[in-house]
């Protein structure tokens, strides 16, 4: 492919570039009970990340999203896609994407490494892939397309996994880093996804996070997750329904201590709480944010500080 950038480039460029939301800092979710709390107060969050699929039409929820994007940065976060799939792109949905990425000049678009369905049929989960050769050529096709359609580079994000295929020819991590390097798109980098699946799967989560290249990553994602008993076997499931965990705390700060500040998106999904609490949760991460925020800028004038 032509547009394709050599790994130099793409290992090299700077994640502000594609993320024009500077300084870094922590945002929300715009879910539908939020809407008329937004519209009516006060700026309470960084920036805010809507579904795609959810304002591709017009009427109230488009309405809300043009009057947000006056006072709030936005992300667009497509979930029917399906970049992993087998098949073609739907380019009808393709084409309501640009028609509303175009409209909303988000500051960040991003796309799940996933599956949704196959021509003509749409299946409403997020279906994994297996990490082979022909699966990651496949997925680098479509993102080509996706980003030749849109005119700009997108992000993908890592899945949340429950099962690992025995034909994988590579590890997810390596597998995201090579789609990154080929396309020349950037990485949305889902701690709480890592978390959930290398619990279930039985890797070691700060071993797969040290091993993302900073500058691939131009958003983070922290959710909150649940236990489950199946079997006798406790399965974490990514319901984005809770707090994020402390566990996931801890993976995300060393992150940020490593690559830097990076813009953070709380997702809660299910069992929505009111403005305030998501807002409180956002906050736990714009503290972590402005710490290394200072530590970074300290660095950079010589000012550091007395041990
Ligand atoms: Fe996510």
């Amino acid at each position: 492919m032509d547009s394709v950038p050599s790994a130099v480039t793409a290992i090299s460029r700077r994640p502000d570039a594609i993320a024009g939301l500077e300084p870094a800092s922590a945002g929300i979710g715009l879910r539908h009970p939020h809407h008329r709390a937004l519209l009516e107060g006060e700026r309470c969050t960084g920036w805010l990340e809507a579904h795609a699929e959810n304002y591709m039409s017009g009427g109230w929820s488009r309405h809300v999203l043009d009057r947000l994007r006056e006072t709030y940065p936005i992300s667009l976060h497509g979930v029917g896609l399906s970049l992993g799939g087998a098949g073609r792109l739907d380019t009808d949905h393709l084409e309501r994407l640009r028609r509303l990425v175009k409209r909303v000049e988000p500051a960040l678009v991003s796309e799940h490494v996933a599956w949704t369905g196959l021509e003509g049929l749409y299946l409403n989960d997020l279906l994994p892939l297996p990490w082979t050769e022909e699966a990651l050529a496949n997925l680098v096709m479509h993102i080509d397309q996706t980003q030749s359609a849109l005119g700009r580079p997108i992000l993908i994000e890592n899945p949340s996994s429950y099962l690992a295929f025995r034909h994988a020819e590579m590890s997810e991590g390596e597998f995201l880093i090579e789609a990154c390097r080929r396309s020349g798109c950037g990485l949305l980098l889902d701690v709480n996804n890592v978390y959930v699946s290398a619990r279930n799967l039985g890797f070691d989560a700060a071993a797969y996070l040290q091993a993302i290249p900073g500058p691939l990553v131009s958003e983070i994602h922290l959710a909150g997750h649940s236990r489950r008993d199946v079997e006798g076997i406790e399965l974490r499931i990514d319901d984005h329904g809770s707090i994020v965990d402390p566990a996931v705390w801890a993976l995300y700060r060393a992150t940020i201590a490593r690559i830097g500040p990076r813009p953070t998106l709380i997702e809660w999904d299910s069992e929505i709480p009111s403005l305030t609490v998501l807002v409180e949760e956002s906050a736990k991460a714009d503290a972590i944010l402005s710490e290394f925020r200072q530590q970074s800028s300290a660095e950079g004038t010589g000012c550091h500080a007395a041990e």
